[in-house]
């Protein structure tokens, strides 16, 4: 893996355009199975997490291929059920061709896609949706890590999310798309990116209702059909960048950015003392003061504050003027950035129990040399290492190319001194 090496100090100034959304593309790619024929995939970022899940859809048969950012997969020859080991545990994304494979060819193996750093996350809301659609779940191996699902007739079903797993949802849906009959998915996540799959479904001649509520019904239909669709601006890239503002007091315009998606977001920049503009599409942002502290920061399902947006506002409270808490409601254990901002200065204590972090902010942090952990995470230190006195060396920065396409690139186009170095630097 590389590392990113940040002298920081300098304020951000200038245009920015967003890349395409990260957790947009990934449902919607393993969405491209249920099509037996062409996706046009426009504004798809290329970035490490899309690569995977194109080379799970060559191992399943499709043919793919890329003109600039638009992504072509035929799925016409597709032909493989199961998805290898190998594959599965590089990304939980992953876990999205489980609904999507069942869907087509009405059996799929699939390995669990395991926990990773940012907590256990688990797949049992996703199984147990889907075992309602008639289908029959075996696991398989010496470990009962294998997943067999198998049926001769999807039937749609009420099913009821014990909560509104954004993944758990996105496979509720794929696996009903081809079914015979209706599927009533109570307690959907309303995020954008569920939105997003319901929409490139339409668009192939699926039928579904209530996209971006928390009610979304399915009638199945015979078959899709080929189909051009433009997946929205990502909204935590636009978020990041945001942030990257907001601790260095810069004054940028970010253009083709999820201004609506941004809700949450925007209101706890404003607090911090943000001036923020939002047109379509475009968002201006500018901070003239030291950052503002925020008594408690919970993060949320949307339309509430997101998770993945929460390491970028812990590198912000790190220089704010006053003392911030966080409550993070959504994974157990996303404060794996402590121990590095600890390393330039910061002052943060952990409430036993996990889920509340505490920052007293810092006039200035200093560089220091670091470790990202995962892939926001690995963002908001690039945050950090921008508003420290000195240079700060990143390592690991692998997990950051997951998705952002070039955070350097984007970073220095609005006056950051940031590059990327080999890991011995
Ligand atoms: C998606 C996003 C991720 C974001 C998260 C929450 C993608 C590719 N990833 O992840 O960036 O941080 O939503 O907004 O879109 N859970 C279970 N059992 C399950 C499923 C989930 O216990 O079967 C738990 C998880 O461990 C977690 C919570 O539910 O604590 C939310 O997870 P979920 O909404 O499913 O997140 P993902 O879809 O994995």
């Amino acid at each position: 893996m590389s590392s990113i090496e940040v002298i920081g100090g300098e304020q951000l100034k200038g245009e920015l355009k967003i890349q395409g959304s990260k957790n947009a593309a990934l449902p919607v790619i393993a969405a491209t199975i249920l099509n037996k024929g062409i996706s046009r995939l426009k504004n798809c970022p290329k970035i490490l997490d899309v690569i995977h899940m194109v080379n799970i859809l060559e191992e399943l048969g499709c043919r793919t291929s890329w003109d600039q950012n638009t992504l072509i997969v035929d799925s016409s020859s597709a032909f493989v059920t199961h998805v290898s080991e190998d594959s599965v545990r590089k990304m939980r994304s992953s876990i999205l061709y489980l609904g999507a494979i069942l869907g087509r060819f009405h059996e799929v193996t699939i390995a669990y896609p395991g926990g990773c750093l940012i907590g256990k996350r688990p797949i049992d809301f996703h199984l147990n949706a889907i075992k309602k659609l008639n289908v029959t779940q075996e696991f398989l191996g010496p470990d009962k890590s294998i997943i067999h699902c198998y049926t001769n007739r999807i039937i749609g079903n009420d099913v009821f999310l014990e909560f509104p797993s954004v993944g758990a949802t996105q496979n509720a849906i794929l696996t009903a798309v081809l079914s015979e009959g209706v599927t009533r998915i109570f307690n959907t996540a309303r995020e954008p990116e569920v939105t997003e799959v319901c929409n490139y479904l339409i668009d192939a001649g699926a039928r579904i209702c209530g996209k971006g509520s928390s009610f979304i019904e399915v009638e199945g239909v015979k078959e899709l059909h080929d189909v051009e669709f433009t997946l929205s601006p990502d909204r935590i890239v636009a978020g990041t960048y945001m942030a990257a503002v907001a601790a260095t007091k810069g004054d940028v315009v970010l253009l083709n950015a999820p201004g609506r998606q941004l809700d949450s977001t925007i209101k706890v920049l404003k607090r911090i003392g943000c001036n923020i503009e939002v047109t379509q599409e475009v968002i201006k942002i500018n901070n003239k003061q030291r950052p503002l502290p925020i008594d408690i920061l919970k993060t949320q399902p949307y339309p509430g504050f997101p998770t993945d947006m929460q390491s970028q506002l812990m590198s912000i409270f790190c220089v704010a003027n006053g003392m911030s808490t966080i409550v993070e409601e959504i994974f157990e254990s996303r404060y794996q950035n402590v121990p590095e901002l600890e390393k330039m200065g910061a002052n943060i204590s952990l409430e036993e129990e996990g889920n509340k972090a505490i920052i007293n902010g810092m006039e200035a942090l200093h560089g220091a040399v670091i470790n990202a952990h995962d892939l926001r995470g690995g963002a908001a230190l690039v945050i950090a290492g921008l508003t420290a006195e000195g240079t700060t060396i990143i390592h690991d920065a692998g997990y950051i190319e997951r998705g952002y396409e070039n955070i350097c690139r984007d970073l220095t186009c609005i006056g950051a001194r940031i590059r990327y170095c080999s890991d011995n630097a």
